[in-house]
């Protein structure tokens, strides 16, 4: 019997942009970590959507090496879990052709961050980030994947996925794995600390709206200090009518592990002040050992470069199977 037979396998990524936000890590990466003892776990830095906006090579070779390792500073271990970069895997590009006429034009026009990210850049709405899903659902279906924890912002990305997966499997037989979306309990959409109704994002105009993992205490405190909240002065888990407050709650959820009853308890009779005081302190305890972590990794570049390689031959492998398969299926003449 094969290794990992057992076991589901996982896949995600995490696009190189700069510095993950609590959102990112509270959303998706805290559940890499979780997932990683018990499932054939692959993640991934997604270099190559990240040239889908305007992004200079210097500032992409310096986001590549850094998320790297951030990925190993939150507690990814490259011998538990497949690590690699989705360039160094041309696979990617090459599913992601097929996938893309597997994919209706509509559906690709339907999705909302495409809507969204060309109203925001109309200047460069390129074939690229139209896309993106074929390029995403490649990155999941060429390693038989059986779950995607991500956050809510990727679940359409994810539906669509699915559709594809089907469409093929239904044309050709069976070949990929339908995918299913993981969701974290607490977090799957943490919002702006600026604008609660808007999802925490670092390309928002307002610094302080973000936390960035590798922020310092006293950024951390001061954004949470200045988070907008409201006025009616009572702590509770209310999303719909106290969105701020939901948001802190749930932050402070997800970095102490408590329950929602739990959390809520911790602040009765509390004012707002102590429950930001709280958050920050939850929020920098959390992120502490990593960011010590990160300074010895980004440090070590021979270790970054020798784990990037050794995460690429493995995915490679796998990747080459699930080709092998689609090529076949396909009616490619192979050389
Ligand atoms: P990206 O790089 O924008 O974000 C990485 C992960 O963080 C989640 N996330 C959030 N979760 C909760 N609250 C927030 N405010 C928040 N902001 C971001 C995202 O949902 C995501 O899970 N296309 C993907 C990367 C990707 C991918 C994949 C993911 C490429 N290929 C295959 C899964 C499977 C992206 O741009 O995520």
């Amino acid at each position: 019997m094969e290794q990992n037979e057992q076991k589901k396998t996982v896949f995600s990524a995490v696009q190189p942009t700069g510095t993950p936000t609590i959102g990112n890590y509270i959303g998706a990466m805290k559940n890499f970590v979780a997932m990683q003892d018990e499932h054939d776990c692959i993640y991934a830095v997604a270099d190559l959507h990240s040239l889908t906006v305007d992004i200079a090579p210097a500032v992409l070779r310096k986001n590549v090496t850094e998320m790297t390792a951030l990925f190993l500073a939150i507690g990814i271990d490259p011998e538990k879990s497949v690590f690699f970069v989705q360039s160094h895997v041309h696979e990617h590009a090459e599913l992601t052709w097929i996938l893309n006429c597997y994919t209706q034009f509509g559906e690709a026009r339907r999705m909302t961050q495409f809507k969204e990210k060309s109203a925001k850049a109309p200047e460069n709405v390129n074939v690229g980030l139209f896309d993106y899903p074929s390029l995403m659902a490649a990155d999941i279906l060429l390693y038989q994947t059986d779950l995607v924890p991500i956050g809510k912002d990727q679940m359409q990305h994810l539906e669509l996925s699915r559709t594809i997966a089907e469409r093929f499997n239904n044309r050709n037989g069976a070949t990929f794995k339908v995918p299913e979306g993981v969701l974290p309990k607490y977090g799957k959409k943490i919002q702006s600390l600026g604008n609660p109704s808007a999802k925490m994002s670092k390309s928002s105009a307002d610094a302080n709206s973000y936390v960035l993992v590798l922020d310092t205490p006293e950024e951390i405190r001061r954004k949470f200090k200045r988070a907008v909240t409201d006025s009616d002065a009572c702590i509770r888990y209310d999303p719909e009518t106290k969105p701020g407050v939901s948001n802190l709650l749930t932050i402070y959820s997800a970095f102490t592990g408590k329950d929602m009853a739990a959390s809520e308890k911790d602040f009765g009779g509390k004012d707002y002040a102590y429950l930001k005081d709280s958050v920050s302190d939850a929020v920098i305890e959390g992120l502490r050992p990593i960011k010590e972590r990160y300074e010895k990794l980004i440090a070590d570049k021979a270790y970054l470069t020798a784990v990037m390689k050794k995460g690429a031959e493995s995915a490679s492998y796998r990747a080459r199977r699930t080709m092998s398969k689609v090529w076949r299926k396909l009616g490619f003449v192979r050389p």
